[in-house]
């Protein structure tokens, strides 16, 4: 049986600016399974980062069902929202998001505090969070203010001795990276491939339902950014976790084995395959749109639905702050 970690259907997303309407989603519809590595691509505007934003619960459609894992997320309240979030989703950004003075080791411990600690498939060794609320509680590590930052990792270091258990399994996310010999290196005391590797080590060490990554490649030079792919595909080969990323680049894209093109608020079309392989297969978009007929061995960018809208304005909106 196919085992659904997202599944939405017709989901919109409408910014009103200055009397007109952006309808930033437009009615999408996805189905990610248990295990996929899937790239969203499409031009700036199209709503890859309006869709991420909602998939990792950071904000809400204003229409349509979202089920996460199984549950109905589309109308949680911010709370029940942050905590669904901190369970269940990895985040990694284009500008990595670490803190500044903070050891790779202790960024990374960072997500069990805020409530990432318990874990479903195995038991919490112990579960400090729930008593009293930290700092910051519920919101992400990259969403805190440089006060919350400060006293969030003062209460974290406190809190460490209390919980072996999160040191060890920080320990084990930073292996899993190949930054075993840099735990105790701050941000600039690191490369930006190994800074995005503490990132992607931060949004393992919960067990996520799936990693969602906003560009993670952006900040990379092309040499950099293959090494962190191939890391994301061995997270994915080797311990099947769920990834789901934003890319500009095609060649980037094509390392993985489903390409969703978005444009003007919708999925514009699909590709499914094995494309490393040079095997893959072109089926249409979801949410009843038309199929595209355009050949993809050209590996080209597919034409836009007929009737697609004039230029759309430039992205106004980062997730980070
Ligand atoms: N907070 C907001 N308020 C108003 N408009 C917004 C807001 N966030 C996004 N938009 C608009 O919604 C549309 C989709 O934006 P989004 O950030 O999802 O695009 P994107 O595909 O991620 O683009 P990029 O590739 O440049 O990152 C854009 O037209 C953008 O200007
Ligand atoms: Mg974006």
């Amino acid at each position: 049986m196919r085992d659904s970690v997202i599944e939405t259907s017709d989901l919109r997303k409408t910014y009103v600016m200055g009397g007109s309407e952006i309808h930033a989603l437009d009615g999408v519809s996805l189905n990610v399974e248990r295990g996929d590595l899937l790239a969203i691509t499409g031009p700036s505007g199209s709503g890859k980062s309006t869709l991420m934003n909602i998939l990792g619960c950071l904000d809400r459609p204003d229409d349509g069902d979202y089920l996460l894992d199984g549950e109905d997320v589309a109308t949680l309240d911010d709370n029940r929202l942050a905590e669904i979030r901190n369970r269940k989703i990895g985040f990694v950004f284009q500008s990595f998001n670490l803190l500044p003075r903070v050891s790779a080791l202790e960024q990374v411990e960072l997500p069990l505090l805020y409530g990432g600690g318990n874990r479903q498939k195995r038991p919490a060794k112990s579960a400090p969070a729930a008593a009293g609320a930290p700092v910051g509680a519920g919101k992400a590590p990259n969403e805190l203010s440089d006060a919350e930052q400060r006293a969030g990792v003062a209460r974290d270091l406190m809190l460490q001795k209390g919980g072996a258990g999160w040191r060890d399994r920080a320990r084990e996310a930073l292996i899993a990276v190949g930054l075993e010999d840099r735990m105790s290196h701050k941000p600039t005391e690191l490369s930006g491939g190994q800074q995005q590797r503490v990132a992607i080590a931060r949004a393992l060490v919960t067990d996520p339902a799936i990693i969602l990554a906003d560009e993670p490649t952006g900040n990379l030079d092309s040499r950099t950014s293959e090494e962190l792919m191939a890391l994301l595909l061995r997270l994915n080969a080797d311990r099947g976790i769920t990834v789901l990323f934003i890319t500009h680049e095609e060649e980037i894209a094509r390392r993985t084995n489903r390409i969703i093109r978005m444009r003007d608020g919708r999925i514009a079309d699909e590709e499914r395959g094995d494309f490393a392989g040079g095997e893959s297969s072109n089926s249409g978009a979801e949410a009843g749109q038309a199929p595209s007929e355009s050949s993809i061995d050209d590996g080209e960018e597919t034409p836009s639905q007929a009737g697609s809208s004039p230029a759309t304005p430039a992205r106004s909106s980062e997730v980070a702050p």
